[in-house]
C-alpha cells in the first residue's frame, strides 16, 4: 500500500491556525457522521488546540454539527488529577465539553489520578471495547488531533525512549526523563490506525523540529511525531508561517 504524503497547510500565524484547526476537525466530524453515523474523536494535549476547541463550542460549529454523536477520546493525559490545571480533560471539559453540554457518557478520559500502567490498562480496554478494530484488531478513531512539541515529541511520546517499544500496546505509561513525571499516551499503534490524523503546530520554538521531520530522514527516537504513518488513514499538518520559517526551500 501506497502511503500518501502528508497534506501541509500553512497558515498566517496562531489566530489563523485556530481557525482551520476547528473548520478541520468540524468537516471531519460532519464526514464521519454522514459515513457512519458517528465520530470518535482523540483530543489533543497541550495549548495549541485550546483556541479551536473555545471556536468549536461557539457558533456556527455549535449548531452545525450533531454533537451528540461525536464521542471524546484523549491522544495523551497528565498524571494528575481531572481537576488539575496540567489535565487535559480539565482543559478540554473548560473549553469545549462543557460549553457543549456533551454528556459524561460520550467522554472517555485516562485517569491520571490513578498508578500510570493501571490507567494505560485501564485505557487500553476502554478503546477495545468502545471502538471498532481494524483488520490488526487494533481500534480506528475517526479523527486523532495531536500536537507537536520543540523536541518534536507528540501525544506523549518524547524523544529518549523508543517509540515503538510494546509495539502491540495501545497505550503507553512512560516516564518522562525530561518532565521527571509519568505521562499517559496511545501509542504509534494506534495513532496510525486512524482514519485522520492532524498536527497543529505554531510558533518559532517548533521550527527547527518541524523542519527536521518534514525534510530530514524519518528518526522517531530523536523525533518521536515521525512515527505517524497511518496505515489506510492520512495525515493533515497544520502549521503556522513561522514553524515552518526552516524549512528547506521547495
Ligand atoms: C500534552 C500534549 C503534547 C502537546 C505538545 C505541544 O499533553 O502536552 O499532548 O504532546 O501537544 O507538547 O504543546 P503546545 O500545543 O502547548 O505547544
Amino acid at each position: 500500500m501506497q502511503r500518501r504524503a502528508p497534506e501541509i497547510e500553512i497558515v498566517a500565524d496562531e489566530t489563523a491556525l485556530a481557525g482551520r484547526l476547528a473548520s478541520f476537525v468540524a468537516a471531519t466530524a460532519t464526514a464521519a457522521l454522514a459515513a457512519h453515523g458517528r465520530c470518535d474523536l482523540a483530543l489533543a494535549g497541550g495549548s495549541t488546540p485550546k483556541a479551536a476547541y473555545g471556536l468549536l463550542a461557539a457558533p456556527p460549529y455549535a449548531s452545525r454539527i450533531d454533537w451528540n454523536r461525536v464521542r471524546f477520546f484523549f491522544s495523551d493525559e497528565r498524571c494528575v488529577a481531572p481537576v488539575d490545571d496540567e489535565s487535559n480533560y480539565k482543559s478540554a471539559k473548560t473549553t469545549l465539553l462543557d460549553p457543549l453540554n456533551i454528556s459524561e457518557d460520550a467522554v472517555f478520559r485516562m485517569r491520571g489520578e490513578i498508578r500510570p500502567a493501571e490507567a494505560a490498562r485501564e485505557y487500553a480496554a476502554i478503546l477495545r471495547r468502545e471502538l471498532e478494530g481494524d483488520a490488526d484488531g487494533t481500534p480506528v478513531f475517526d479523527l486523532v488531533m495531536l500536537g507537536m512539541g520543540p523536541d518534536g515529541h507528540t501525544a506523549s511520546l518524547f524523544p529518549g525512549s523508543d517509540p515503538f517499544a510494546d509495539d502491540l500496546l495501545l497505550v503507553r505509561a512512560p516516564y518522562v526523563e525530561k518532565l521527571a513525571t509519568y505521562r499517559i499516551t496511545l501509542t504509534p499503534r494506534v495513532l496510525n490506525a486512524a482514519r485522520h490524523v492532524v498536527v497543529a503546530t505554531a510558533g518559532p520554538s517548533k521550527a527547527d523540529a518541524l523542519a527536521a521531520v518534514l525534510d530530514g530522514p524519518r528518526n522517531p527516537s530523536l523525533y518521536p511525531i515521525a512515527v505517524l504513518e497511518p496505515h489506510d488513514g492520512d495525515v493533515t499538518w497544520l502549521v503556522d508561517a513561522v514553524a515552518v520559517a526552516k524549512r528547506a526551500p521547495r
